[in-house]
């Protein structure tokens, strides 16, 4: 794309303006709570005051906060690139900026997410950004970095710290694809998933382990390690 590193330059300007009115809206309604809360103290400024301050204070925080998961998941899910199959796409181009903007957004809501999972109000966030969610699902990361590009079935259990990543640069072009966990399978605490790897139903990806793009854990095995490999199959295990 012709003069891409200036639109690169302009986007970035864009992007800090986005993350101010991003963050920047939400203490509206904060604010509002804030003041409503206060004003139930008696405005002296003695200890009893001060602690309806203080509860007014963090009661708002969380106020924003629950804004800025609603606004970003909004965002997210009008901009989010749609697809199904594999996207491989020049770093200069239209669908880059597009990832990279969804991206930029949810990083911009992490550090707020990273208090509330697991919880009904991370998954409700994380289908906002169009992260297709089954029923009964308990998701303890806030680092499913590219949310519309993956799939969890029902039961499934992401431990904290798991790390799932629908994209990487290979070869100067941005690779997008997307990740499947099977229904009743377990992502471990602390792993990495790469971009197209499906992991199959009633499976478990041991703690720590890396799952390189595009591998495949079929139904019913347990995969541990760098990189990950199968140590033993669950339904052999029940027949023993
Ligand atoms: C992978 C896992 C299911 C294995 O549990 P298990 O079937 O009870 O297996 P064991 O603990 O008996 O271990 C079997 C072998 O695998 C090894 N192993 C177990 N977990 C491992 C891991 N995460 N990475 C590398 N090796 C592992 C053990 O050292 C053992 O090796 P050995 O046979 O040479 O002694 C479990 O360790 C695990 O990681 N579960 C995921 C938990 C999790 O993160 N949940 C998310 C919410 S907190």
């Amino acid at each position: 794309m012709r003069g891409f590193t200036q639109i690169q330059a302009v986007l970035s300007v864009a992007m800090i303006l986005l993350m101010g009115a991003l963050w920047g809206l939400p203490i509206a309604p904060a604010l509002y709570v804030f003041d409503w809360l206060s004003s139930y103290g008696p405005g002296n400024r003695g200890w009893l005051d001060l602690m309806i301050i203080g509860f007014s204070a963090s009661i708002s925080f969380l106020t924003w906060g629950m804004f800025l998961l609603l606004l970003s998941g909004i965002l997210q899910f009008v901009i989010r690139l749609r697809f199904e199959e594999r996207i491989v796409t020049p770093l200069a181009s239209l669908t880059t900026i597009r990832w990279a903007i969804c991206g930029q957004i949810h990083r911009s809501t992490q550090p707020f997410l990273k208090h509330i999972v697991p919880s009904f109000f991370a998954n409700a966030y994380y289908r906002l950004a169009g992260c297709k969610i089954g029923k009964n699902v308990n998701i303890n990361s806030f680092t499913i970095n590219d949310p519309s590009l993956v799939e969890l079935g029902d039961n499934v259990v992401i431990g904290g710290g798991a790390t799932l990543n629908g994209h990487l640069v290979e070869k100067g072009n941005l690779v997008l694809e997307k990740i499947i966990v099977g229904k009743n399978s377990t992502v471990g605490g602390a792993t990495m998933v790469g971009p197209g790897a499906r992991i199959g139903e009633n499976s478990i990806l041991g703690n720590r382990a890396v799952l390189a793009k595009r591998k495949v854990i079929p139904d019913g095995e347990i995969w541990v390690g760098i990189p990950a490999r199968p140590i033993s199959s669950l339904q052999s295990d029940a027949s023993k």
